[in-house]
């Protein structure tokens, strides 16, 4: 039964197909969140998506428990949109030949999966409320507040180490420490013997946030040295 076939008659119809279809989204995930963690390279990253394995496995108990509760089977119908997430991701980490960008980029993939969650669990609630069924959309709020804070931690993850890290793969320092101060994220980065701070401006949604002006030892292309 397709999307947008005749097959599906009704708003519960349609209810029960995307029940399906985030079921099996969930079962694909909880086999690709152990690669995913098994290639991350950020010890915080690689337990981020251990928990979210965890939380997953739940995600798929809770859908069971919801298919019980609305008197529907138990059943996975194919999710070429997961699938295709999943595809990507692992195409991507297979281009990706420094560690620290594959974190960014196994950020970015987990973001895709998640933005993805959330939104068929965002529908499904509202449905399952239209159709009477509160019962079923405080299981599913459940999951939908758990996706979330998911997104929300690999924002903070990207923004506050993984994408400086990534930007500076393939240069020449070392990355000693990171640390915040009067606002902005520093890395401590050596060259030889020589430690220097390196500081990118507070303004981790911009495109760039790194500032461009030349560095004294030009250590990389877009960090200004203090
Ligand atoms: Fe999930
Ligand atoms: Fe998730």
């Amino acid at each position: 039964m397709g999307l947008f076939t005749k097959d599906i008659k009704t708003m519960n119809d349609l209810f029960v197909h995307q029940l399906q279809d985030i079921y099996y989204a969930e079962q694909q995930l909880t086999k690709a969140l152990p690669k995913m963690a098994a290639k991350a390279t950020d010890p915080q990253l690689k337990q981020g998506f251990l928990t979210h394995l965890e939380e997953t496995k739940q995600h798929v108990a809770r859908l069971e428990e919801v298919f019980k509760m609305h008197g529907a089977q138990v059943k996975a119908v194919d999710c070429p949109a997961i699938d295709g997430i999943i595809e990507e991701a692992d195409e991507t980490a297979g281009e990706v030949a420094d560690k620290a960008v594959l974190d960014a980029a196994l950020i970015n993939a987990a973001q895709a999966a998640e933005h993805y969650e959330i939104v068929r669990y965002g529908s499904l609630i509202a449905w399952a409320k239209q159709l009477g069924r509160t019962d079923c959309a405080s299981v599913l709020a459940k999951t939908l507040e758990e996706e979330k804070a998911t997104d929300k931690k690999l924002t903070t993850l990207a923004e506050s180490k993984v994408n400086l890290r990534a930007a500076l793969a393939r240069c020449t320092s070392i990355i000693r420490s990171l640390s915040k101060h009067d606002g902005r994220l520093e890395a401590y980065v050596s060259h030889g013997a020589a430690i220097e701070v390196a500081a990118c401006e507070p303004t981790p949604s911009s495109i760039n946030p790194f500032a461009t002006t030349p560095a004294r030892r030009a250590p990389h292309r877009s960090l200004r040295l203090l």
